[in-house]
């Protein structure tokens, strides 16, 4: 991916790139990479793998049981010793039963969000726990870390899943001078161009996710890993967004349908029945057409499917390069 660098001949003088953050003395982490949290699809294999390679990789527990969250854990202690979290959707009915089984355990860190994470701080620092929240704006990043947040990612609306308002540029540009505690950037993020733009930006790593859909190790349904091989920038919509609940996926039918009745006024309800269960039946049955599948704006590099290892190996050397030729 990076040979489009062109750095091949380049005259620059090759320094030795740090990638030493306080991300990676937070985690004990070798790259400040997280691969974040993708509901139904990040599961034991693809965060051992992902943290095998040096990187971290996070378990999606939402709309899972309790018995499979404690599974995946025990399996992917099983596959790797290196430091790996989980991400708890805090909507979630049964939240403080899996906060209490991930605290019983015992990951490295979590990720929290859609809903309060605050609550939750104490129970997760006493057992050892650390607290890394998702937030949309910087109102809500200085509430976590005055309440004793240890990380925070601001995640853009290039991003897929669902999304706030603001792009990852302007989350950085905002966010990151007022915050002391790690800022981790997610949203759009899928080279090693854009792990170094936010390290100059003076991010602390970054969360990606659209880049690990196409490892070899992910369980995304193959279909759907070729519709994003498939999809160029313009592709990828947002349904929801006039509602202030965003999703963003790739345009297929279910999203012409749904945004046909976002415009024409349909209510909530009838949108959330014909949502409901849409990123399962494209990501584990391989129905991209009335599923959604979930991926981000940055889809051109998106072009093919390798193992996490050589993911993150090729996301540090072009990171590597880029940093190389910036003159400090
Ligand atoms: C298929 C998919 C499922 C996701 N599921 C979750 C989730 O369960 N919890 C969460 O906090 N974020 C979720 N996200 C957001 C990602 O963790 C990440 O922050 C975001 O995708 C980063 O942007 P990128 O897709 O451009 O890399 C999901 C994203 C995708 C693409």
């Amino acid at each position: 991916m990076y040979d489009n660098i062109k750095l091949a001949n380049s005259n620059y003088k090759r320094r030795l790139i740090n990638l030493n953050t306080k991300l990676t003395e937070l985690l004990n982490i070798k790259y400040p990479i997280i691969q974040g949290a993708m509901a139904w699809i990040s599961e034991s294999n693809l965060v051992s793998a992902v943290a095998n390679a040096g990187a971290t990789g996070v378990i999606a527990c939402g709309g899972r049981s309790l018995e499979w969250i404690k599974t995946e854990i025990r399996r992917t202690k099983e596959l790797t010793d290196k430091p790996f979290g989980v991400n708890i959707m805090l909507m979630d009915q049964n939240k403080d039963a899996i906060v209490d089984a991930v605290c019983k355990e015992k990951v490295n860190f979590v990720t929290l969000g859609a809903g309060n994470p605050l609550p939750y701080f104490e129970k997760f620092h006493k057992a050892g726990i650390k607290t890394i929240p998702v937030v949309p704006n910087t109102k809500l990043a200085k509430r976590v870390e005055e309440a004793g947040a240890d990380a925070v990612i601001i995640e853009g609306m290039e991003a897929g899943g669902h999304i706030g308002k603001l792009t990852t540029m302007a989350l950085m540009t905002n966010v990151i001078p007022q915050i002391s505690i790690p800022v981790i950037p997610a949203g759009g993020i899928v080279d090693g161009r854009g792990i170094a733009a936010a390290i100059v930006m003076g991010a602390q790593g970054v969360q990606m996710e659209s880049r690990f859909l196409l490892a070899d190790e992910c369980t995304l349904h193959p279909e759907a890993k070729q519709k994003i091989i498939e999809a160029k920038d313009t592709d990828s919509v947002v349904t929801g967004y006039s509602r202030g609940h965003g999703v963003r996926g790739l345009r297929n039918t279910f999203t012409d349908k749904y945004l046909e009745l976002e415009i024409q006024g349909a209510s909530q309800e009838s949108l959330n029945k014909l949502a409901v269960g849409t990123n399962r039946l494209a990501a584990i049955d391989g129905d991209t057409e009335n599923g959604l599948v979930q991926v981000g704006q940055s889809l051109n590099p998106l072009n093919e499917i390798n193992p996490a290892k050589a993911i993150v190996q090729d996301l540090i050397k072009e990171a590597e390069l880029v940093l190389n030729r910036v003159k400090f």
